[in-house]
């Protein structure tokens, strides 16, 4: 299936816009997660099920391969994950309020470097409104799903940065019912400033508010926290990430997602500005991760991202201290079934582990 992508339907969707053939593939999967006979059949075709489900942050997820941020912004396909054989999906960034994003054309494929630029600035409906659509699909409270989801938030554009926390918490507060996990992401290259609140003057006011909220609502509920992790990016020094890590600890966060894209240029045919994934960032995010790993003795959590393509990549992941990984841009250059076949080949890693 990933070769007949590759030779046969890849050359003809790159020959058009990148975002159309999105927007076309969330459609597609979107018509699968509606049509409960062909979701069905997809996933018991697709569904990747590990013998012994992942347990981590107190979830159980059914393998170590997830939809990463970005793809399902608004939380319109998310149900068709597991038909494509993905064990968990993060949707988002949600904000606080609905916002267009950066205009168009924002997104660039680069086929010879397998990697694409986008600058896309968290265009979403808004927490509000993604919220009623998770409520529609979920139905509150309770829940059908066999993988995890998370929902990453993030700040609104117009939103100033001494007031973030505000954005961050609404989102929370709005979306809390239906995420079994929150991912904040203080880390995408788009949205001016974001990265700042990766910082000691932003982060640790922005966390603990989050975690505050988390555990007011536990209590008031009688339920458990959800669980919170921290989205970095790659351009991070290892002194920045040691100062994020004590921030981590201090409030007692999750785990840590690594990475998200690089405003770094390898070459200089990649003209773009803007975030890059995919293949070049796959180094940069493989280092922090070990570096992570090394630094929290294995302790965090760490989710692996960027530059995941092919079943070699996914392997150095994991070995570099990752528990689960995340795939975007290796599903634009490999097709729809690529969780499938990573999840696979990790499943028969973990099995033959010494
Ligand atoms: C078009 C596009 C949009 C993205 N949007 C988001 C986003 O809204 N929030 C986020 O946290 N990450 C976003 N990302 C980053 C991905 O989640 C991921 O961290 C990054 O692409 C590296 O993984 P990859 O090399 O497998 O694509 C986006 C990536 C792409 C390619």
């Amino acid at each position: 299936m990933d070769a007949l992508y590759e030779n046969i339907i890849r050359p003809v969707f790159f020959t058009q816009d990148p975002e159309v053939m999105h927007e076309m593939a969330i459609r597609a999967m979107q018509v699968v997660g509606v049509v409960p006979p062909l979701r069905s059949f997809m996933e018991a075709l697709n569904f990747i099920k590990t013998p012994n489900p992942v347990n981590l942050f107190g979830l159980n997820f059914p393998n170590r391969v997830g939809l990463a941020a970005g793809f399902d912004k608004d939380a319109e396909c998310w149900r068709a994950a597991g038909a494509f054989g993905f064990g968990h999906i993060e949707i988002g960034t949600v904000t606080m309020l609905k916002q267009p994003g950066n205009p168009r054309p924002r997104m660039f494929r680069y086929p010879s470097r397998e990697t694409v630029v986008n600058c896309c600035g968290f265009p979403n409906d808004g927490a509000e409104e993604i919220a009623q659509r998770l409520s529609k699909s979920m139905g509150r409270g309770k829940s059908s799903k066999k993988f995890p989801l998370g929902i990453n938030i993030g700040k609104s554009k117009i939103t100033p940065i001494e007031n973030a926390a505000e954005d961050y918490l609404f989102s929370f507060n709005a979306l809390a019912d239906y995420a079994d996990f929150f991912t904040i992401n203080v880390s995408s290259p788009n949205t001016p400033e974001l990265r700042r609140l990766q910082g000691r003057d932003f982060l640790p006011n922005l966390l603990g508010a989050v975690v505050k909220a988390n555990s007011d609502r536990a209590k008031k509920l009688g339920v458990k926290r959800i669980p919170i992790i921290l989205k970095i990016a790659p351009d991070l020094t290892f002194a920045d990430i040691d100062a994020i890590i004590s921030i981590l600890d201090e409030l007692g966060l999750d785990g840590i997602c690594a990475t998200n894209t690089t405003t770094w240029r390898p070459w200089q045919d990649i003209e773009k500005s803007g975030g890059m994934s995919g293949k070049p960032l796959f180094e940069k995010s493989l280092e922090i991760v070990r570096y992570i790993s090394k630094v929290t003795d294995g302790k965090l959590p760490i989710i692996g991202v960027g530059g995941i393509v092919d079943l070699d990549s996914a392997g150095k992941m994991m070995n570099a201290g990752a528990s689960l990984v995340q795939v975007y841009t290796g599903m634009v250059f490999r097709g729809p079934f690529f969780a499938r076949s990573l999840a696979k080949s990790l499943i028969w890693r973990d099995s033959n582990w010494v």
